[in-house]
């Protein structure tokens, strides 16, 4: 049989939100994501990392199930999904979900309904993540609720609010889901889901051989072995592919197969490939399974075989793979042959290794099908045009049977190295069969053949496990990971991954031991630490009239994926993608177009050539150029060089990649690290933080101290990674004008750059936003440079560009987080009291100043904290490397001063012998000395208050108890619980002098606010409409809050510093005043008329009738402050004498448990009392404050920027950067914010709160310190260490000091 060639007629059908849709000649290289938001307008599914590895993506499928012979709903990843493998599908996306038009969805609603996202863009996919659950039939437990969360994540919320809305829906959800249920009504499937229902006869007719093709491209998708291989005969170098998500390792997908083949055969449909037998003898999968087909059918085999333990143990260890919209895409063939083509760190190779797994394969003919186990199967053991077919497991039956793996988070991070073992034994508890499998150690998974022979014949005992341990260290070849090798840690995480077997082994033994009746042991000492379910503890808030617990006013938008971002502007558009510098240092000699410009769909290269005005999109003037102009210097790895401009964003990529750089005398005095910078005397000269901390006097400090010492600590850097990310949207305008539609939280600052770099007057330039899809800092400036590439593309091609950047460039090119180097010397009495302290630090500030100098200057107010410093001294020191400029991230400065504080008062504590809490009461201001080193007061200071008030609430001093009894009795589980203050100070300099307009319409009294704040996730908008809302009198639902936009409200500052929504309240509450002034006399006069208070719409009325009066309902209003040491007069002279405008308090307790052999940490429960004055909104505050404790979370123990020795980041996109998941997180997390508490100086009482609590997360690492130490003491290693950071679990293994010798069973 012939196949039949690819007929163009034929078009790709498929059901998309319930709508049959016929594509003629699609593109087969496109992926679903392109095709939905660049064809068809569905921008509700967003783009983020293109890897799989965020979620942002999500869409639901459902399809007939080849193997089980049944329609399936699931949810993929629709940045890896080829558009042409959605033939015969139906496709939801969450447009199709529900509407606020038509019908809004019980999930949408929930997530909505209970604050379950701040910035919004990963939300679709979150809402999607549940929607697919729910349809996939059944009815989920919260723990599976929970757990379907390991594909998504969320910059913003800390996950509690979203999984407690899927909770909603379980069978035994808590009682706050149950509420949150109630209080949203029931789900009526008949009602909502009928919006997207497949048609089920006609999408069976499509079930056949198809095959698309377009230019150099084909896509084939065979129904039959024989037709995949009469097309194999005829393409040989077609490539095979199932779920084509490999393309997503490592890099960010963009077509099929990223474009390394030229015709695609998918297996899909191959009705040979989709068989699954299951009998006594074992399991057989077709090559066409994907591992969820693996799960599931081991899980039933279990079932029917309740006797073993083996296959859900299998089962179980194949659910560390990816995540599960990868998992039921992906299939078994592809990982096995990744593996050993490609050194990929599988989790299913040893898995499946250890089960004695056999994989059958054909080349050219199906009757040829040869078998060969998995032992075998290496580099080179299949011809390189085998067909994978089958995949045999035995039934193991009476087999013991575990695999072990540790990643950088838990979920959704490929693993430092994997094993699986398996034991069977007789009657007299000797080991009759023995398989040790091991992963990603070697180049391929191997079989450790000395460790079986040991097991073999032996008992489960100490001695077994320590030969076995030794055995395998024999056996192992040893290939290095060179992801994790960095200038600051060049041997990366190896010695880590070498002692990782010892752990495993001894894991495995205790729970053989347990299974077998060897030994029994703790339950909770078994295994891996578990997910569960988080939970609300108590949230405590006061609400007042007005100032209540309201969703975002957006929340519904956001949830059916109506809210646009600036990528999603339905604006007609070219596509750009930048070409950046691949070496941190050099000078760009030439830029070659020549084949780029071939590339299909290319229209244009831009370069500094075409730049009309000023070359330079740096925060400070004349540095950073938009594109290096050639000839130029190259400054840092990642810096822009020209904009390719095609029609797609996959040719605008291609053609990227098509440029060829060349650059001479690369790297060649390049600086990368601090050390580097401080011997080469390399500066930003303005940056410097000297001497501003000057207090008393050192020498007599030190004199009168009875210990005195000196020490060096550092503190890393950190990603913004916001879900959204740098996006900019040029429209060129009439008089060579130009409208910016841009991710942003400096609007106006963008504004002035861009028109420079125009060279055309300010108000030529329009920036606008409907909101950014996470800002965390890093927009206030770092925007710039990518909205310029833009904007230069559009002046020149006189047509709107869209460049929108994937994680992997973000991380490449955008800086984040400052590191610092910091020596200390402390003098000390010996209760600890500190006398004298002096601080010099030195940070990577990168290529250029950015906002370095002013970090620099509250990194160094930051350290102080909470604390009295007699006498104190305070430099820092800016340093110039070739790295992307860093910038401002998340709490500006302040965690990195904090951890510098907290690393001294650790030492204090370590070298006295003493708890740390005590040395934190110790020096702790009081009520009557809380005054900075620099003199100024912290005004309403209740730090010592909240601090006794939360060790009360939270039982510290009884847990702390019951953390040493669970220490006591458990060697290899340990606890601890940390308590931490914190006071924060704020200042209004970054956002003062912003405004906002609030218009009011006659004709029925709603009324728009504009202002110049930028909506980021914060809940800005909805506070000032509260705000608003209170101040006219006005009902809140007739309130707008309009886009921001540059021209509306002139003059803004930037979003930042946690200040701007006040800022912004402030200046609407001004604007209000002057209407209720301009309405007074028609509100007196109606209540005289009608001896009643007029109501709101009446009152307009009688202000604006058509004939009769108008008056001015229109007003604007500003808020600049007068306390701070930037404020003058007109003449210039300082109105403040401080940096700083006030201070907000608080405090945290965390407890956490620790897997001491792996070194896996979970938060168990945290616990926050804060001082936020009068909220003006408790929903959206708790949400900030878990955010940024959650963000806190991830810098101080998971997310790790790593630079290689060219200061190329190797963390690029979300393969080895690792920002919090739900499991990350507290499972139980109990908030009070402080009641009765207006803040007297603030808006309505308020207090800002989108940074400081960042610094309360502190907490979970120092329990995790107190738990490390315990096992420490055990080891008989001093309780006294210091850490690096981030704290992952390499280093946690390391500072436990736990070595094989001590594994004893
Ligand atoms: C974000 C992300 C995280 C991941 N994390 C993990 C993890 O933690 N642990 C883990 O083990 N894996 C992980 N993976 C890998 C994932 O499991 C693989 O992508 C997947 O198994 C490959 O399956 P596929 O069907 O999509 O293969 P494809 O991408 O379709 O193909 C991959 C390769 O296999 C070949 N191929 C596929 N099927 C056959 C066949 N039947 N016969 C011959 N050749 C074939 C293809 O030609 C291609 O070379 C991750 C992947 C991603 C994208
Ligand atoms: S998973 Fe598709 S964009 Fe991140
Ligand atoms: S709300 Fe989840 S990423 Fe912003």
């Amino acid at each position: 049989m012939t196949f039949a060639p690819p007929d163009r007629k034929d078009p790709l059908q498929f059901f998309l939100n319930g709508e049959l849709v016929r594509v003629y000649d699609p593109d087969p290289r496109q992926m679903l994501i392109e095709f939905l938001r660049d064809s068809k307008g569905l921008t509700g599914t967003k783009r983020s990392c293109l890897q799989g590895g965020c979620g942002a993506c999500v869409v639901a499928i459902q399809e007939y199930d080849v193997a089980t012979r049944r329609w399936v709903y699931r949810s993929i990843n629709s940045c890896l999904k080829p558009l042409v493998a959605c033939h015969g599908v139906s496709v939801t996306t969450v447009e199709g979900v529900g509407s606020e038009r038509k019908c809004v969805h019980q999930v949408q609603k929930r997530i909505a309904e209970n604050h379950g996202m701040q910035c919004g863009f990963c939300t679709p996919g979150m809402v999607m993540n549940t929607y697919a659950l729910l349809r996939a039939g059944g009815k989920p437990t919260a723990e599976e609720s929970m757990k379907n969360y390991d594909g998504n994540i969320c910059r913003c919320t800390g996950y509690r609010n979203l999984v407690q809305a899927s909770e909603s829906f379980a069978s035994d959800a808590s009682n706050e889901a149950v509420a949150l249920a109630e209080k949203c009504g029931h789900h009526d499937a008949n009602l909502c889901d009928k919006l997207s229902g497949p048609e089920y006869p006609k999408m069976d007719m499509l079930r056949q051989s198809v095959s698309f093709k377009t230019e150099g491209f084909a896509w084939y998708a065979p129904m039959s072995l024989e037709e995949t291989l009469e097309i194999k005969k005829s393409k040989p170098r077609a490539m095979y592919i199932l779920g084509d998500t490999a393309k997503g390792i490592r890099q960010a997908a963009y077509e099929v197969a990223n474009g390394r083949a030229n015709d695609v055969i998918s297996l899909r449909n191959v009705s040979e490939l989709n068989i699954l037998e299951k009998n006594g003898t074992g399991l057989t999968f077709g090559g066409a399974l994907t591992i969820q087909h693996l799960i599931d059918a081991l899980q039933a085999y279990q079932q029917e075989h309740p006797n073993s333990q083996w296959p859900e143990a299998v089962a179980d260890g194949l659910k560390n793979v990816a995540q599960h919209h990868i998992r039921s895409e992906a299939g078994w063939a592809g990982n096995l042959l990744i593996t050993i083509q490609r050194g990929f760190p599988s989790d299913l190779f040893p898995c499946l290794l250890a089960a004695d797994a056999e994989v059958s394969y054909v080349t050219t003919s199906a009757r040829d099908e040869k078998r060969i186990s998995l032992v075998d199967f290496k580099p080179g053991a299949v011809p390189f045009n085998a067909l994978l077919t089958k995949l045999h497991i035995p039934n193991l039956a009476g087999a013991f049977y575990k695999y072990y793996r540790v990643g950088q988070r838990k979920w959704l991070s490929h693993c430092f190295a994997g094993a699986g073992f398996r034991v069977v034994l007789d009657g007299s508890k000797t080991i009759t069969d023995a398989r040790v499998a091991l992963g990603y150690w070697a180049s391929t998974p191997m079989r450790s053949s000395k460790a079986e022979q040991v097991l073999l014949g032996s008992s489960l005992d100490t001695e077994t496990l320590q030969k076995a341990i030794s055995a395998v260290h024999a056996d192992l070849e040893f290939a290095e990971e060179r992801m994790f090798q960095t200038v600051d840690n060049p041997t990366g995480k190896d010695s880590y991954r070498r002692n990782l077997p010892d752990s495993y082994l001894f894991k495995f033994f205790q729970e053989a031991q347990n299974h077998f009746g060897v030994k029994s042991w703790a339950a909770e000492e078994l295994g891996n630490l578990p997910v569960k379910p988080l939970k609300a503890g108590d949230l405590k808030f006061q609400e007042a009239p007005g100032l209540d617990n309201k969703p975002q006013l957006s929340s519904m938008g956001l949830t059916t994926g109506a809210v646009r971002y600036t990528d999603d502007q339905p604006v007609p558009s070219l596509f750009g993608y930048p070409v950046l510098s691949e070496v941190a240092t050099g000078k760009l000699e030439n830029l070659d177009v020549t084949e780029a410009l071939k590339v299909e769909g290319v229209v244009d290269v831009v370069t500094a050539a075409d730049i009309p005005g000023a070359n330079c999109a740096g925060f400070a003037a004349g540095e950073e150029p938009v594109f290096v102009e050639i000839g130029g210097a190259i400054i840092t790895s990642g810096q822009q060089l020209a904009l390719v401009v095609a029609t797609s964003y996959r040719a605008a990529k291609r053609g990227a990649a098509a440029v060829t750089v060349k650059i001479s005398g690369a790297n060649e005095g390049a600086i990368i690290t601090i050390d580097q910078a401080i011997e080469a005397g390399s500066y930003l000269e303005e940056a410097h933080f000297r001497n501003t901390i000057d207090k008393g006097d050192l020498e007599e400090g030190f004199k009168s101290s009875d210990m005195v010492w000196e020490g060096t600590t550092y503190v890393i850097g950190q990603h913004a990674f916001p879900m959204e990310k740098q996006a900019a949207l040029a429209v060129p305008e009439e008089k060579k004008g130009m409208t910016i539609w841009n991710s942003t939280q400096g609007h106006d600052f963008c504004r002035a750059k861009l028109a420079g770099v125009l060279d055309v007057p300010g108000s030529y330039v329009v920036v606008k936003q409907t909101r950014a899809g996470g800002a965390f800092g890093h927009k206030n400036s770092r925007q710039v440079p990518v909205a310029a590439m833009a904007a230069v593309a559009a002046h020149k091609l006189e047509k709107a560009v869209r460049v929108a950047y994937e994680s992997t460039l973000e991380q490449w090119a955008v800086g984040g987080r400052h590191s610092f180097k910091t020596k200390y010397k402390v003098g000390v009495t010996k209760d600890g009291k500190i006398q004298s302290c002096e601080i010099e630090s030195w940070c990577n500030g990168g290529c250029t100043h950015d906002f370095t100098g002013f970090l620099n200057l509250e990194m160094g107010e930051a350290i102080p904290s909470v604390y009295w410093w007699p006498n104190m001294k305070v430099n820092v020191h800016a340093m110039k490397t070739n790295l992307p400029t860093n910038t401002a991230v998340r709490s500006f400065g302040s965690p990195q001063g904090y951890f510098i504080c907290e690393a001294i008062i650790e030492d204090i504590a370590g070298r006295l012998g003493k708890a740390v809490e005590e040395i934190r009461e110790v020096n702790m201001c009081t009520r009557e000395n809380a005054v900075t080193p620099w003199g100024q007061p912290m005004e309403y200071y209740n730090v010592d208050m909240l601090w006794k008030k939360l060790k009360q609430d939270a039982k510290f001093q009884e847990r702390e108890e019951a953390c040493k009894a669970f220490n006591e009795k458990h060697r290899w589980r340990k606890r601890g619980i940390s308590a931490v203050p914190l006071a924060y100070g704020h200042c209004y300099a970054y956002a003062a002098g912003t405004g906002a307009l609030v218009n009011i319409f006659g004709s029925d009294g709603s009324v728009t606010v504009h202002h110049g704040g930028c909506e980021i996730g914060q809940g800005i908008h909805t506070k000032v409409a509260q705000v608003v809302a209170i101040s006219l009198g006005c009902p809140l639902e007739l309130i707008r809050v309009a886009d921001t936009n540059s021209e509306v409200v002139p003059n803004a500052r930037f979003t930042g510093g946690s200040i701007t929504t006040e800022v912004v309240c402030e200046a609407a509450r001004q604007a209000c005043k002057q209407l209720l002034e301009t309405l007074r006399p028609h509100r007196e006069f109606l209540a005289k008329r009608d001896g009643k208070e007029p109501s709101w719409t009446e009152l307009v009325a009688a202000a604006n009738t058509v004939l009769g009066h108008q008056e001015k309902l229109s007003a604007t209003g500003i808020f600049s402050p007068a306390g701070n040491q930037y404020t003058t007069d007109v003449e210039g002279n300082k109105l403040g004498e401080f940096h700083g405008d006030y201070f907000t308090y608080g405090a945290g307790i965390s407890e956490v448990e620790l897997d001491v052999l792996t070194g896996e940490i979970r938060p168990l429960r945290s616990d926050i009392l804060y001082d936020v004055g009068q909220s003006i909104n408790p929903g959206i505050d708790l949400g900030q404050l878990e955010g940024a404790f959650v963000f806190g979370i991830g810098y101080y123990l998971y997310e790790e920027p790593l630079r290689d020795n060219r200061g190329t980041e190797r963390s690029q996109g979300v393969w080895a950067y690792k920002p919090p998941m739900a499991p990350e997180v507290p499972i139980e997390f109990h908030v009070e914010l402080l009641r009765d508490n207006p803040f007297p100086k603030g808006v309505l009482g308020s207090k800002a709160i989108g940074e400081p609590p960042f610094m309360l997360a502190y907490s979970v690492l120092g329990a995790a310190k107190k738990a490390i130490a315990s096992v420490r003491r055990e080891n008989g290693l001093s309780e006294h260490f210091q850490m690096p950071m981030p704290c992952t679990v390499d280093a946690i293994q390391k500072a436990c000091g736990v070595e094989a010798s001590h594994f004893k069973c």
